[in-house]
């Protein structure tokens, strides 16, 4: 016989018959002449729940010994269940206990932290919530490829062990090369040169849109920063679009589509897990999520952006004034309080943004642009890309760039250069404004941050 996901189980329209199913105990109630038992195997937030009677052959073997979190598989029938909430329960005909479960097993109740939560990385997948975050994880990713694949743009790899910094900010991991305690820099560095984690696979991602036109990257990414923030990870994942012959509103244009897509395929395909997220963690998340897949963003300037601050009245930490980066206190304040709905900000001064974003012809700002949303602030930041050789070359030297290092990335401009423009989507900040979930660590499945790579 084999195993039926309780997933499948519990969505037939009608009863499947008899089936196998496999999973882990949950909870366990006796009576004198049954038990129930609840068992998840992770396909979907229910459980399925199993009536074993207290005649069945084995009972007192494999059903009265259960403890949450031992692992069971169980032949049985498929009938509509008398108690409210469910359509089916299973008639057990055969229960076979894989592995007991101590007493001690950490998930037995409810209302653990999600500091304890993190402690226990390897067992809270198999809690209601962690569960859910993670089904959600992968169909989101499943959503992203769909979105670029419908539209025609080619998957590329780009390099994790790279040379360059992208952003500029030397917030990075080097990779060296170990022998016993000893450190191979300098003349014994393996690659011959400094290198290091990538911090973004734009440069790389360029170079292929300069040839496939829509390209789209989707992989790890790492920053040695040392921010202890709710929304900063040292290891995340970021998808990043690169279009040829595409200026900025072209690059807002798809940025605001993807989010309202992504958050139109939460709605429709994560339905049971996103009702548990809008009871358990965020009351509101429901109305949110439709709320942005069906109105058009804001759109506004850094300038504008920096006025409605100043004449905001509000008492922010950092104070706002033109030529310094949004705080994450302001760009807050401009999707959750001013507009109250996502707000893309956009010509920024080109003096806080790194050498490869395009001029605009006030000669001060750069064409990038920043799509904010509430709860999160920054979940997207892109630009479009200096595509003319003599621009891109002062550009350098003002960030203090070797064109010898970077001639690869500069020879793009030498031959057949086109107008181009691209994004960074942080997928865990994305996961973060789809659950309601409120800290990056609750949604990557081992997280890193400075001072944590436990698991
Ligand atoms: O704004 P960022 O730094 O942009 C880039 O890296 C560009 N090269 C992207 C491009 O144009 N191709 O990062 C893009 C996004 C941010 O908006 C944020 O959502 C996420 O990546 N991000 C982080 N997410 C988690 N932890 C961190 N430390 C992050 N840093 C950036
Ligand atoms: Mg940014």
């Amino acid at each position: 016989m084999t195993r039926s996901p309780i997933a499948t189980v519990l969505q037939s329209e009608n009863s499947p018959g008899k089936v196998l199913v496999s999973g882990w105990v949950r909870t366990k109630r006796d009576s004198k002449a049954f038990s129930f038992v609840e068992v998840n195997d992770g396909s979907c937030l229910s459980n399925l729940q199993i009536v074993a009677d207290a005649t069945l052959p084995g009972y007192e073997e494999a059903v009265l010994p259960l403890h949450t979190g031992a692992s069971v598989e169980v032949i049985g029938e498929i009938v509509e269940s008398q108690g409210k909430g469910q359509k089916w329960e299973m008639q057990a005909s055969e229960v076979r206990l894989l592995g007991a479960a101590d007493g001690d097993f950490p998930l037995q109740k409810k209302g653990h932290s999600m500091e304890f939560l993190r402690s226990i990385a390897h067992l809270r997948p198999r809690s209601n919530l962690f569960g859910a975050v993670f089904r959600v994880r992968s169909r989101m990713a499943y959503a992203i490829h769909q979105f670029f694949q419908d539209r025609g743009f080619v998957y590329v790899h780009t390099p994790i062990i790279t040379a360059s910094d992208c952003e500029g900010a030397g917030e990075m991991f080097r990779v060296v090369t170990t022998e016993g305690d000893e450190i191979h820099l300098g003349d014994e560095e393996f690659f011959g040169k400094p290198s290091y984690l990538t911090v973004s696979g734009q440069l790389e991602g360029e170079t292929f849109a300069c040839a496939l036109s829509n390209i789209y990257t989707f992989g790890p990414t790492f920053r040695a920063e040392n921010s202890h923030t709710s929304r900063h990870a040292s290891e995340f994942w970021m998808i990043e679009p690169e279009m040829a012959f595409c200026d900025l509103e072209g690059d807002m244009d798809i940025a605001e589509e993807m989010v309202q897509y992504l958050v139109g395929d939460m709605l429709t395909s994560c339905a049971e897990d996103l009702a548990f997220f809008s009871r358990f963690v965020d009351k509101g998340l429901k109305e949110r999520l439709e709320f942005v897949r069906d109105r058009p963003f804001e759109r506004v300037t850094y300038e504008e952006a920096v006025q409605i601050l100043n004449d905001s009245g509000e008492a922010f930490e950092y104070s706002v004034e033109y030529g310094a980066n949004l705080q994450s206190e302001h760009e807050r304040y401009l999707t959750e309080t001013h507009f109250r709905c996502p707000t893309t900000v956009y010509n920024y001064p080109a003096s806080i943004k790194p050498f490869y974003m395009r001029r605009n012809d006030d000669g001060k700002t750069v064409a990038a642009m920043d799509v904010l949303v509430p709860g999160i602030g920054e979940l997207i930041g892109g630009s479009q890309r200096e595509e003319r050789l003599d621009f891109l070359r002062k550009n350098m030297a003002e960030h203090d760039l070797s064109e010898e290092e970077y001639d690869w990335y500069v020879d793009l401009r030498r031959y057949g250069s086109v107008k181009h423009a691209g994004f960074g989507l942080g997928f865990e900040r994305l996961l973060m404004f789809v659950t309601g979930v409120a800290n990056i660590r609750d949604v990557i499945p081992f997280p890193r941050t400075p001072g944590v790579a436990d698991f």
